[in-house]
Formats: structure tokens, C-alpha cells, sequence
């Protein structure tokens, strides 16, 4: 061998070093919460293009049958050997042929669990497993994860306890009693499915720390602890009087596998109680932080908190992208995560070093009484962030006198301005980004061909009015204001129609009924079974009104003790007209595309109509709306997701309209895209139910036969 040879070798060495070019993915595979394996909901299926999108017609239509009124399907299907599986409003989990869309089979988990267990809530989709002819599907139903034979929908005796194991258990804390949601997919990672949970967003909740689950067996393997126990690095981020009473800092929004490197990357959210944090003085580490965990072991690599101390409940609400970007020239194997507040934070994968510099920026600080907001928040200098980051007074709606006028009557006496406005005591804030985002659940894809992202946001301002706490009077409203009030608000209001007011259940409940209701939850509301039968007795006695409270006098002194929030949030509050159009200056959806070798914004969309104002001359204002884009190798950007119960396909490059059709629902949801014998499928969940009728419907899309 020649001296040439040995240094073209060494180069190329040095070449493949520097890039870590790794395994390739396969980009037709859907079998992942976010289609490939690395979240990117792309795919490189090209049957469908730009030329032909417009012919796309209904190939099929699975009508789940067990839709209710304001129920939801948030599931984003995956597809295995043929195979499409997904979960309906009621929870049951289903395989069908994803050419026909016949059923297969269908496993209600609640046969298993027994009726007492029943749960509502949602689920955004399922994981696949297999080894040889032992092949899984993993799902959480409430706060049960389960694991069923993926051919015959029936339970893996040898999983835990019948094929199911109990996530109140496990978490190394010495409570069990919580509300614990899995509805996000676990990810897999060899033999482990590591998987997150929703929480309560009280002072009930659970501590949200991630564990990795044997899928073989269903025994945890192990934890990490995002609320750090005594010893444990980022304790130091906190009140040791009373770290270990409080809960969140959990992952809801699913996370990312980097198969080749053993990382998974752990998005979580806000620590409770989420809007005065008082009792938890400090940044809060691993609250509101993206998490690279080695996938083996659960030891952390790399952490980087996006809100220090946060007061405004910004979790991070997606699945990291992994991207693959050519910055000055330079190969970066990078991890994006996009967020509520609008913007995206990108990093080395490997180092967490931030691909473009996050610069800590002076804030302005809380004046509640006993708050400690942080000095500081980190802004990403790149990429753009994909929605405006103000709402001043020139941003009030003002199409119309009548509805400015009504706007700024609800303004009168709020405070207003950017991201990091803190909630006050004495004047409502507008919160905005508001509190679904910006960026929601339905997440980012990226295009590794052209190094494009896509993302889509709520630009809608809410309201924020905190109330300072006097003492509770009766264990009742104590119980109440814990568990009810984020939602239906302190003064029992709702938030109609998402959420219903609470004011003359008299005349609709009994004790018994009522009860009954809490326990097993109904729709978007969650079960409350583990309050303790003494407190949803009293908490039963303040709805209906009851004129005395049975008050155990220790308790009551307990509850009005310092660890209880100083002010608490009074409801989560859209700003809206009396007619319900946002307070703010349309678009109130945005579709926007990123290109991520420069962070610059290629295009952005209006995304969505509303038929009423487009009818009376004003341009389309965009919809509120939640689920994802997916993007492909057609040129195709495709998204459901919006109110007008619409899917639609947009021409990648220049977000230009191709097609769009009616669906029985709306899609809030993330589509799949596949292909089955040769033909290729665009399919989407269509359950409607935020503000919108239910439905219970997937639709699969195809072009017609030759
Ligand atoms: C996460 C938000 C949330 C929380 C927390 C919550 N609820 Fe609800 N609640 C809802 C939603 C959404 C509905 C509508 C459910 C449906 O019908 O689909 C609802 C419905 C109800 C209803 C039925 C109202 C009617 O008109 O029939 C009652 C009663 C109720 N909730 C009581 C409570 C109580 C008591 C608590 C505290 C223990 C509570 N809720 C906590 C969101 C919430």
C-alpha cells in the first residue's frame, strides 16, 4: 500500500469521524409516535406529489363507534407488516388492515382493569415492539401502561401483573394516591420502553420523574428522578424544606430515541402548582428542560431548562425532532425541540451545545407576594421564532369597532406586553404566547432532504387573573380549589363549552351521581379516584351547595398551611369577544416553515378558515388548532389539525394551497402516511370534541385506481 493510500484512508477516517454519519433511516417506515424513528414525521413515499395531490380521494373510513359528546382522538396511528394500529375516545386500542381499514382486532382495556378503572381522558398513540414472532404493541390506558400480543389484540400474560403494570407504583415516593396519565407512547430502546406521564397540575401531583420499563417482563429498570432526591445534582434548584412536596416537572409531550448513540431526549413540564411558586424558590431543575438520558441506564448527559422557575405553565409540549443540518458547512447531528412560547432551542446532540447561541435576557420580575421569579430567561438568538412575541395595544383585534371596544373593555385594567410577563395580583395579564401555544402537542417534522421544519402554532392571546388566597373556610373549597379550580375555575365558572360551568349541579346531580362522576372522569376531565372518599364526600357537600360542611378542624388548619399557594390561577381564560373571535389581530393560526442550515423563516400561513369572516370580505384569519404536519418526499406538506374540520396539502416550498377536503370531525391529530401494496395512504384521526362536534371517525386517503 502506498503512502497516498494511508492518507486518503486516514482522511476519510478523520471525515467519518468528524460527521458520525450514521445508519441510515428508513424514511417509508411509520412505525413510530412521529412516523421514522426520529421523530421527523417525514416520509419518503412519493406516489402522492404535487401534480397529482388534488385527486386524492377517501379510500377507507373506520368508524370507532364510542364517540361521546366533547370526546377526542388525539392518536397519531402507526404501521407495522401491513398493519395499522391506533386507540379510540373510549381508550380501546385496535389494529386494522391499513389497506382496508377492516379491523383486525380490538382490545378494550377495561375488560382487564374491571369497570371500577374506567377512564376517560386521551391517548396519542401506541409503541411497537417485537423479537422474532413475539411482536407487542405497548399503550397507557389512565395510569395503567399494558402490553397486548400485536397480531390477536390479547394481553401478554407474563407483563406485569397480567399484562399490566400500575405507574402509581415505582416512583420512589411514599404515596401512591396520584392522578397519572399515560397518554403519550413510551418510546423503545432495545428490551425498554422509557415513557413519561400527565400529571395533575395542583399540589396533588406526582413527581414526574421518567422511567424505563422492561417490555419483556414490565418491570422498571430504572428511574430518573427530574425532581433530584437529597445528594442528587440540581437539588441545589430548590427549597429543601419542601422540594420534596411538590410535583410535575413530567413528560407528556413523548420523547426521541437516538437508536445509534443509546441518548433519549425528554422533554418536561412546569413543577406545580404551576402559577405562583412561592414554596419552590429556585430555578427548579428538571422542570421546563429538554433531558438527554443515556436510554440504558437513565443517567443524564446533558440538560438544558428553557424557563427557570416557571410561572406560566410553559411545558414543553412536543417530541424532539433529531435533524441532521449543514451549518457553515458543517455536518450537525442536532436535536430541536420547538415549544409554546415560539420558539425552538437546537443543540449538538451529543454535547447539548446550542447550535446558535441562547443568550440568558434580563426579565421583567413577579411582585406577587413570596414569589421568586428568575432574573433571567434563555432566548434563542436562531432560529426565528415561528409566531409574534408580543401583544401590546396595537395588536387588539380591530376588524371591527364593536370588537375592539369589547376587547378593550376586558383590558381595561390588565397588564400587558411579552413572553416573560409574570401573573400579578392586582391586574389580569394577557399571557402570550397563550397556553396551548404557540407550539402544541402535535409537534414539528423535518424534511432531511432540504433541511426544512414545519410547524404549526396557536397565535391567541388568554388572560390570566390570579386571586390571592384567603384562608379556606371549610375542607370542601379547600378540596375544590386543589384538584377543580385550575379548570373550572375558583368561582365554579368553566370556561364554556370546553369547560363546563359548575353552578347549580343541584338541579343535575345527586351525591351518588356526583360522585360516581369524579371517579371515573368523563372526557377531557380527568378520574379523580384517588382523592380520599372523605374529601369527595365534603368536596361533593360544597358543589351541591350543602349549607354545613363537615370540617375536620386539624385538616382545615393543615390545608391553610404555608405550603398551600399564596394566589392561585382563577381558570384558564382565552381572550375572547362575546361572538368567541380572539382578542388579538389575526392570523390566530400559523403553518410555518423553518429552513435549519440558517434558522431563517422560509414561509409562513395563515393556517385554517373561519367561513363566517372570509364570507364578510376579511382575509383568512387562520384557526385555532392542535395536531401535527407531515411532510414528504411528493413535495407535500400535509396537516389536519384545525377547527374547520379540514385536512389540507401544501406545496412544501412556498406553502402554497394544493388540496383540501372535508372530514367528518376535525383532525386534531397528526396524520401517518404509509404504503400498503403498492399504494400510498395519508390517514387521519378525526375526533374532534375542543370546541368542535365529536366524531369517531379515521379517514384514509388515496389516489384513485387506474
Ligand atoms: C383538566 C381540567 C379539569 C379538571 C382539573 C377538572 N375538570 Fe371537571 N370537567 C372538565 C371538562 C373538560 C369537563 C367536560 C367533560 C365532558 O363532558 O366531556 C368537566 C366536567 C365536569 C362536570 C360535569 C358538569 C356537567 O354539567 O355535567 C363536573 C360535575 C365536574 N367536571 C366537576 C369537577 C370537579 C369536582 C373537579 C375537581 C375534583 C374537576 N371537575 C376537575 C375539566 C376538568
Amino acid at each position: 500500500m502506498n503512502h497516498l493510500r494511508y492518507l486518503t484512508l486516514g482522511f476519510f477516517l478523520i471525515l467519518a469521524a468528524c460527521q458520525e454519519k450514521t445508519r441510515d433511516i428508513d424514511y417509508t417506515d411509520w412505525s413510530h409516535y412521529g412516523g421514522p424513528e426520529d421523530g421527523s414525521r417525514y416520509s419518503a413515499l412519493s406516489q402522492i406529489t404535487k401534480e397529482n395531490v388534488s385527486q386524492l380521494e377517501v379510500a377507507w373510513t373506520y368508524h370507532t363507534e364510542d364517540a361521546s359528546e366533547r370526546s377526542q382522538i388525539q392518536c397519531q396511528p402507526i404501521v407495522v407488516n401491513g398493519l395499522l394500529y391506533g386507540s379510540t375516545p373510549k381508550l380501546n386500542v385496535f389494529a386494522l388492515d391499513a389497506g382496508t381499514g377492516i379491523e383486525v382486532w380490538r382490545f378494550d382495556p377495561f375488560q382487564v382493569l374491571g369497570g371500577e378503572n374506567s377512564w376517560a381522558g386521551t391517548n396519542r398513540g401506541v409503541s411497537y415492539w417485537e423479537d422474532g414472532a413475539d411482536k407487542r404493541i405497548l399503550f397507557g390506558a389512565g395510569n395503567w401502561l399494558m402490553a397486548v400480543d400485536a397480531l390477536t389484540g390479547k394481553p401478554i400474560p407474563s407483563f406485569g401483573e397480567g399484562g399490566k403494570v400500575d405507574l402509581r407504583k415505582d416512583l420512589d415516593t411514599d404515596r401512591e394516591d396520584f392522578l397519572i396519565v399515560a397518554n403519550a407512547p413510551g418510546v423503545v430502546y432495545k428490551d425498554l420502553l422509557i415513557i413519561g406521564m400527565r400529571l395533575s397540575e395542583g399540589l396533588d401531583a406526582a413527581p414526574g420523574h421518567i422511567r424505563a420499563y422492561n417490555i419483556r417482563t414490565g418491570k422498571r429498570e430504572w428511574i430518573f428522578h427530574t425532581i433530584p432526591k437529597e445528594g442528587e445534582a440540581g437539588y441545589e434548584t430548590w427549597d429543601p424544606s419542601t422540594i420534596s412536596q411538590i410535583g410535575g416537572a413530567n413528560n407528556w409531550a413523548g420523547m426521541t430515541v437516538d437508536q445509534d448513540r443509546g441518548i433519549v431526549f425528554v422533554p418536561t413540564g412546569s413543577a406545580t402548582y404551576d402559577f405562583w411558586g412561592g414554596n419552590r424558590a429556585g430555578d427548579n431543575l428538571y422542570a421546563n428542560s429538554l433531558l438527554a438520558l443515556n436510554a440504558e441506564t437513565g443517567e443524564r448527559i446533558w440538560h438544558f431548562q428553557a424557563v427557570h422557575h416557571d410561572v406560566w405553565d410553559r411545558d414543553f409540549p412536543a417530541n424532539p425532532n433529531l435533524i441532521r443540518i449543514q451549518k457553515d458547512g458543517k455536518w450537525i447531528d442536532a436535536v430541536a425541540q420547538i415549544s409554546k412560547q415560539g420558539m425552538t432551542y437546537v443543540f449538538d446532540r451529543v454535547t447539548g451545545e446550542p447550535v446558535w447561541p441562547i443568550v440568558e435576557t434580563p426579565v421583567t420580575q413577579s411582585t406577587l407576594g413570596g414569589e421568586f421569579t428568575s432574573p433571567t430567561q434563555p432566548i434563542p438568538t436562531l432560529p426565528e421564532p415561528f409566531m409574534k412575541m408580543t401583544f401590546q395595544k396595537n395588536d387588539i383585534l380591530n376588524l371591527k369597532p364593536e370588537w375592539e371596544a369589547n376587547i378593550q373593555a376586558q383590558l381595561e385594567n390588565a397588564l400587558m406586553g411579552d413572553t416573560w410577563l409574570p401573573p400579578n395580583g392586582d391586574h389580569p395579564i394577557v399571557l402570550f404566547p397563550g397556553m396551548d401555544g404557540g407550539g402544541e402537542w402535535g409537534g414539528a417534522s423535518f424534511d432531511p432532504t432540504t433541511q426544512t421544519m414545519y410547524v404549526n402554532a396557536n397565535q391567541i392571546p388568554w388572560i390570566i387573573q390570579m386571586t390571592a388566597n384567603a384562608n379556606f373556610e371549610n375542607v370542601g373549597q379547600a378540596v375544590y380549589t386543589n384538584y377543580c379550580g385550575n379548570c373550572h375555575g375558583l368561582e365554579l365558572k368553566g370556561n364554556p363549552p370546553a369547560i363546563p360551568s359548575l353552578i347549580g349541579l343541584k338541579e343535575k346531580y345527586s351525591p351518588d351521581s356526583l360522585d360516581l362522576l369524579l371517579r371515573k372522569g368523563r372526557g377531557a376531565m380527568p378520574a379523580f379516584d384517588y382523592i380520599s372518599k372523605e374529601n369527595r364526600a365534603v368536596l361533593v357537600d360544597y358543589l351541591l351547595g350543602k349549607a354545613e360542611i363537615k370540617t375536620d378542624k386539624k385538616e382545615l388548619e393543615s390545608v391553610n398551611s404555608q405550603l398551600h399557594p399564596r394566589y392561585y390561577m382563577n381558570g384558564y381564560k382565552k381572550l375572547v369577544t362575546k361572538e368567541g373571535l380572539y382578542g388579538s389581530n389575526p392570523p390566530w393560526g400559523l403553518l410555518t416553515a423553518i429552513d435549519m442550515k440558517t434558522g431563517m423563516k422560509k414561509w409562513q400561513i395563515p393556517l385554517g378558515e373561519i367561513d363566517s369572516l372570509s364570507a364578510q370580505g376579511f382575509a383568512p384569519t387562520g384557526t385555532e388548532n392542535y395536531g401535527g404536519p407531515v411532510v414528504t418526499a411528493g413535495g407535500i406538506l400535509f396537516i389536519a389539525a384545525t377547527k374547520d374540520e379540514k385536512i389540507r396539502a401544501f406545496d412544501k416550498e412556498t406553502g402554497e394551497l394544493l388540496w383540501e377536503a372535508k372530514l367528518p370531525a376535525s383532525g386534531h391529530a397528526t396524520p401517518a402516511v404509509y404504503e400498503k401494496n403498492g399504494k400510498q395512504f395519508l390517514v387521519i384521526a378525526c375526533g374532534g370534541g375542543k370546541g368542535t362536534k365529536s366524531g369517531d371517525a379515521y379517514v384514509a386517503f388515496a389516489l384513485p385506481e387506474k
